[in-house]
C-alpha cells in the first residue's frame, strides 16, 4: 500500500485514485494498479519476503493495501509439489503442480478476495458481494463471515450441490439467479452503480481483486529458489489470473527479485466455454462471446472480461491456449488424482488434460521447467464424476468374499 501511485487505464492510460473505481470514464478500459517500482526495488528484497508470514501478505508490498487483520483464514503460501510420475505419463521433464487446492475455502479465489475485501474495508465498503461461478461464492462468503460483515453472493442456479452447500454454511445471503455467470455478472454490474457501499469483489473493486492473483505467481518464484519457470499453464474463465500470474512475474524482475528470463505462458478452456481458445485458434483479436456447456461450471464465463488480455499475454509469451472435452477433463482429473495424489475441481481436470494435449503438440516442451496450476479442490464438483468413481465391487464382510474380490481385482489389473 505503502507503494500505489494509483490507477491507472489500460487501455488510454489515463490515472485515477485509488478508490473503489473500475473502468476508465473516457475510453471504459479497465483500471489497473500501479505501484511505484523503483522505490519498491530500493526498498524490498528477498530477506524481508522470507520475513513475512507463510500467507499472500508475506508480498504486501507488491500488493495494493495493507492485510485486514479480521479477515485472515491464512490464504496462499501452498505446495508447488515435484510431479515426476505425471511428467512421466506426459513425456514431460521438470513439470511442477502449484497446489492452490489447499486454500482455505479449497480455491485460488481466497487470494484474490482476501485482497479485495481488504480494500473495501480500508475503504469503509460494508457488504461483501460478488457474482461467481462458484468458487469465488464460498470464499466471500467465508472471508465476510470471518470479519463479521454482511455478504451477498450471487450464483448462477444451475451450479453444484456442494459449491451451493460451501457458501450457505457461512450464513451470508446467497441468491441463486435463473440464468448463466454472463446473466448474474451484468445484474451485479447494475446494483454496483446505486450501491456506492457495498464491494463487489470482482466489479467495481476488481482492480484490487485482481492483484491478488499476482501471488501465485510470486510464490512459484520464491519456492523455485527465486527463479522464473520456463512455462506455465492456467485454466481461464474472465482470464483475469492468467493475465495477473504474468504481471506478478514482470514485477518481480521490474524489482529485482530475480533474474529476468522469458515465461512461456498458456492458457487452458473447456471446449463447451471456449471463446478465447476459438480466438486464439483462429488467429484473431474478436473474442466471441458464447454460451456455455460444460462440466466446468467454474470456467463457464461466456463472455470474458480479460479474455483479450489473455490471449494477448499467450501469444505474446509465446504460449498457446487449448481447449479439450467434457471426457477429457475427466481424464485429466484422474490422471492427476492417480499420478499425484492430488484431487482437482472440473477447472484442474481442465488444465491437465490441455497440459497433455499441448505436451503431446510439442508446445509444451520435455526441456522446459514447467508449472501447472491446479486452482481448485475435487472435493467440491464430486458430482462431475457421475459414475466413473465407486467401489469395484461389494463383498460379504468375510475372508472368502475377500479373497474372491482380491483375484478378480489382480485378474482386472493384469487384463
Ligand atoms: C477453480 C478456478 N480456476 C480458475 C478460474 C479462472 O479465473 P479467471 O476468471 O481469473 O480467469 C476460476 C474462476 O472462477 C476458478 O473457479
Ligand atoms: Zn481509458
Amino acid at each position: 500500500m505503502r507503494f500505489v501511485e494509483g490507477l491507472r487505464c489500460r487501455e488510454c492510460g489515463r490515472a485515477y485514485p485509488a478508490e473503489a473505481l473500475h473502468v476508465c470514464d473516457y475510453c471504459f478500459g479497465p483500471l489497473e494498479v500501479v505501484y511505484d517500482y523503483e522505490r519498491l526495488a530500493a526498498t524490498i528484497d528477498r530477506g524481508s519476503i522470507e520475513a513475512g508470514p507463510r500467507t499472500i501478505w508475506r508480498y504486501r508490498d507488491l500488493l495494493p493495501t495493507a492485510p485486514a487483520p479480521e479477515l485472515d483464514l491464512q490464504v496462499g503460501c501452498t505446495p508447488l509439489v515435484r510431479a515426476e510420475r505425471l511428467a512421466a505419463e506426459l513425456g514431460l521433464g521438470e513439470l511442477y503442480v502449484k497446489d492452490d487446492t489447499r486454500n482455505p475455502t479449497g480455491s485460488f479465489k481466497d487470494r484474490v478476495v482476501s485482497v479485495a475485501l481488504s480494500k473495501a474495508r480500508e475503504l469503509g465498503l460494508k457488504v461483501a458481494a460478488c457474482a461467481s461461478t462458484g468458487n469465488l461464492a464460498n470464499s466471500v462468503a467465508a472471508h465476510a463471515a470471518r470479519a463479521g460483515m454482511t455478504s451477498y453472493v450471487l450464483i448462477p442456479s444451475n451450479l453444484e450441490r456442494a459449491k451451493v452447500a460451501t457458501t450457505a454454511v457461512f450464513g451470508g445471503h446467497l441468491l441463486a439467479v435463473d440464468g448463466t455467470y454472463d446473466d448474474v455478472n451484468r445484474l451485479c454490474a447494475e446494483l454496483a452503480s446505486d450501491r456506492p457501499d457495498w464491494a463487489f469483489v470482482n466489479v467495481n473493486v476488481r482492480p484490487y481483486y485482481a492483484e491478488g492473483s499476482k501471488t501465485l505467481a510470486f510464490e512459484v518464484a520464491e519456492q523455485l529458489g527465486w527463479q522464473l519457470p520456463d512455462h506455465v499453464v492456467v485454466p481461464i474463465a474472465s482470464g483475469s489470473q492468467l493475465t495477473k500470474i504474468r504481471k506478478g512475474f514482470h514485477e518481480l524482475v521490474t524489482v529485482g527479485l530475480v533474474d529476468d528470463h522469458p515465461v512461456r505462458i498458456s492458457g487452458a478452456q473447456a471446449e463447451g466455454c471456449s471463446p478465447v481458445a476459438q480466438a486464439f485458434a483462429a488467429g484473431t483479436d474478436a473474442i466471441r462471446p458464447v454460451k456455455p456447456h460444460t462440466i466446468a461450471k467454474s470456467l463457464a464465463i461466456g463472455n470474458p472480461a480479460d479474455g483479450f488480455y489473455a490471449l494477448e499475454a499467450a501469444r505474446q509469451s509465446g504460449g498457446a491456449i487449448g481447449s479439450v472435452t467434457d471426457q477429457e477433463i475427466l481424464e485429466g482429473i484422474s490422471l492427476l488424482a492417480r499420478t499425484e495424489g492430488i484431487f482437482a475441481e472440473t477447472a484442474g481436470g481442465v488444465t491437465v488434460a490441455t497440459l497433455a494435449k499441448l505436451a503431446a503438440a510439442g508446445v509444451v516442451r520435455r526441456d522446459e521447467r514447467v508449472v501447472v496450476y491446479i486452482t481448485g479442490n475435487g472435493l467440491k464438483t464430486v458430482e462431475a464424476l457421475g459414475d466413473a468413481v465407486g467401489p469395484s465391487a461389494v463383498i460379504a464382510p468375510t475372508l472368502e468374499a475377500f479373497a474372491a474380490a482380491e483375484d478378480a481385482e489382480t485378474e482386472g489389473a493384469a487384463r
